[in-house]
């Protein structure tokens, strides 16, 4: 069945079955390969996107209930604070084997979107969805934070 989506502020016109979850369409059908896949079953996050800016697993969302909703992957985040995201991450080397992040990112820019100044509680319960195997949260919060004092200058 053909589906149109808006990925990364693009339309996109896709021949798959509306029940194949939105993270194989981006990452088989559109190649869009930064989004990663974990479980598959919404434990662990590393597929996190943004649908209408707020995030979610991808893995557990069908093509065909995301309708006129945006989509954004790790590819197409722009503006500023995906920009701050990206610079703190860098700055503090938050990764280690890399496979959590885009969905960690995903979600740090989410959070500091709704809440531009978030506690260690708030980082917590917002990334509480998206595992790191490697352990790094420490890092990963204090990248946050770093992202969120950036934005206020
Ligand atoms: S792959 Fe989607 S939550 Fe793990
Ligand atoms: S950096 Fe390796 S899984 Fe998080």
């Amino acid at each position: 069945m053909a589906l149109t989506l808006v990925v990364n502020d693009r339309r996109r016109r896709v021949e798959v079955d509306p029940a194949t979850p939105l993270l194989w369409v981006l990452r088989e059908t559109l190649g869009l390969t930064g989004t990663k896949f974990g479980c598959g079953e919404g434990l662990c996050g590393a597929c996190t996107v943004h649908l209408d800016g707020e995030a979610v697993n991808s893995c557990t969302i069908s093509v065909g209930d995301v309708g006129r909703r945006r989509v954004s992957t790790i590819e197409g985040t722009g503006g500023r604070v995906a920009g701050a995201v990206r610079e703190s991450w860098l700055a503090l080397d938050a990764a280690e084997c890399g496979y959590c992040q885009p969905g960690q990112m995903m979600a740090a820019t989410a959070l500091l979107t709704a809440k531009p100044r978030p506690s260690d509680e708030d980082i917590d319960g917002a990334l509480r969805g998206n595992l790191c195997r490697c352990g790094i949260y420490d890092r990963i919060r204090a990248a946050v934070h770093q992202a969120a004092e950036s934005l206020e200058r």
